[in-house]
Parts: C-alpha cells; structure tokens; sequence
C-alpha cells in the first residue's frame, strides 16, 4: 500500500515506477513539502522489491521541474537554507538510490530541476524541453549538484558558461552537449521514456544495480580504483541466483527468468 502525498503522484506500471511533481501552477517548483515528499517517496520505493526502475516528471504540459521554489528563498537566513538543504536532501536520496532513476524532461528544466535532472541516471527530453541553471540571476549559485554533476557531464567549459551566464538552453542543444540522452517530440515522450525503463527493468535486479554502482564510480575515483571497484562487484554478481539463470539461459537458448536473487 503506497503513501499518499501532496505534491507528487506515484504510479506503478509493472516494474517501473512513475513520480510526478505535481505543482503545475508553480511550474513544479520545488518548495520544502516537495523535498519532504520527495525523499520519502525514494525511500518508500527503495524498499519495494516490485520496483526496478524509477521515472521522474512534472506534472502539465509546461515544466519538468522550474527549480527550487523561490518563494522560499525570501528571508532565509544562511542557517536556516543550510539546514533545509541538508536535511531534506532530495538530490542526495536520488544520487544514492541504488535502482535507475529516467528523467523524463517535459519542459522548463531549470536550476534545482536541472539538479534533480542531473543526479539521475538518465535524462530524456521533449523537444519543447528546455534547460538552465539560473540562479546566478538571483545573486546564488547552484547548490543541488550543479557545478559538480553538470561539469563531469558536459566538460568544464560548458558548465561554465551555463552556470556564469545563466542561459537557458533547447533540448537540441542540451543533446549536443551530452546533458540528455535523447531528444524526442513530446507525443512520444512517455512510449520513448518508458521503453528504456522497461528494458532495464527486465534484466536482472542485482547486476543492474551493481552496474549502476560500477559506473557511477567512474566519476569519483580514479582508474586504478575504478577498476579495482568493477572487478569486485562483477565477483559479486557470482555470488547470485540470477548469473546461474543468466549464463543458463543463454546455454539453453531461452529468455532468462531473473529473480532478483
Ligand atoms: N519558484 C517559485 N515559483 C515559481 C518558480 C520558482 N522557481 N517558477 C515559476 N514559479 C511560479 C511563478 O511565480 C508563477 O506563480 P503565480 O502564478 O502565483 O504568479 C507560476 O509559477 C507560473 O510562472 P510564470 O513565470 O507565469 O510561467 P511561464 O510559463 O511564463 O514561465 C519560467 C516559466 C519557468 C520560465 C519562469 O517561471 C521562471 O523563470 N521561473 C524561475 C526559474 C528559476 O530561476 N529557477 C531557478 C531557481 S533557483
């Protein structure tokens, strides 16, 4: 029996897992109740063994995600904005979420959007998507990754630029430069999003989430470690039901039935 929450809706089809920030009317900005809801949601799903692949939206037809609710900003004390970032860290509960996580980009993608974007592990867009990391315009700085994901993913210059002149960029453009993985006119966002999402969620559980682990190590240690790390866990996947079901199933000429064991 799922939560129910204020700010976003969850949907199960199959093994795919759909969360919908739902502030249509405040382009789904992100205010502290979404955060709240939003790391309970990831920790909700965590838990669900019927869950093996996570897809992020926004609600309507004009934003993923606009950023963090602005709004809140007014009157904060640096206290008090460092409390609320640390504790009620949707970035990190999405970072550390050990199954995959689609962005399924359907518009304005900006600032904390373009964060919560980043810190997933794939990001696909409709061609009315667009992306940004705005608040050098308010006189801050990203503060939900930005600087740091949005550089290992797109290169330093890049980042740069976006980060420095506060730009908002197309979803062609955002392909260009590697921040989507791919770009499709919004009629096919969904069949497009969820065809990837149901690709991954028919393999086997333990080695997509052992190479999630494997590559997301890539970007925060060096080679030597990386592949130190990789090795270990391709090990690992040995220790598991599913590689027996995997290796057999290909001996045996048929599709394998994993079971997450
Ligand atoms: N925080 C709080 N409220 C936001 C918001 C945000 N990040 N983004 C949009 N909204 C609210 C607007 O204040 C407006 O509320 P209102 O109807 O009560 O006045 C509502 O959402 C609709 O926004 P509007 O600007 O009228 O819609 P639009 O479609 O013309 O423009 C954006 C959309 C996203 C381009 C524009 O709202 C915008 O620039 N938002 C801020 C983006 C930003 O700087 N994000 C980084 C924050 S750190």
């Amino acid at each position: 029996m799922s939560q129910s929450y204020e700010t976003l809706l969850l949907e199960r089809r199959d093994r795919v897992a759909i969360i919908t920030i739902n502030r249509p009317d405040k382009r789904n900005a992100l205010n502290i109740k979404t955060r709240e809801e939003g790391a309970a949601v990831m920790e909700e799903l965590r838990a669900d063994d019927s869950v093996g692949v996570v897809v992020i939206t926004g609600a309507g037809d004009k934003a993923f995600i606009a950023g963090a609710d602005i709004a809140e900003f007014a009157g904060r004390t640096a206290l008090t904005q460092r409390a609320v970032m640390v504790s009620r860290s949707l970035f990190n509960a999405i970072d550390t979420f050990p199954k995959p996580i689609i962005a399924m980009v359907n518009g304005y993608c900006l600032g904390g959007g373009c964060e919560v974007a980043l810190a997933c592990d794939i990001r696909i867009a409709s061609e009315n998507a667009s992306f940004g990391q705005p608040e050098i315009n308010l006189g801050i700085i990203p503060g939900g990754g930005g600087t740091q994901r949005l550089t290992r993913l797109v290169g330093e210059g890049k980042a740069m630029e976006m980060i420095l002149t506060g730009e908002i960029i197309d979803a062609r453009t955002a392909f260009a430069i590697g921040l989507v993985n791919h770009v499709v006119p919004l009629d096919q966002l969904e069949t497009k999003t969820m065809e990837i999402a149901n690709r991954i969620a028919d393999k086997g559980p333990i080695a997509v989430s052992l190479a999630k682990e494997a590559v997301k190590i890539a970007s925060r240690s060096n080679l030597d470690e990386g592949l130190r790390r990789e090795v270990d866990l391709f090990a690992l996947c040995f220790s598991s039901e599913d590689k027996d079901e995997g290796v057999n199933a290909f001996l045996e000429k048929r599709k394998p039935a994993f079971k997450g064991k």
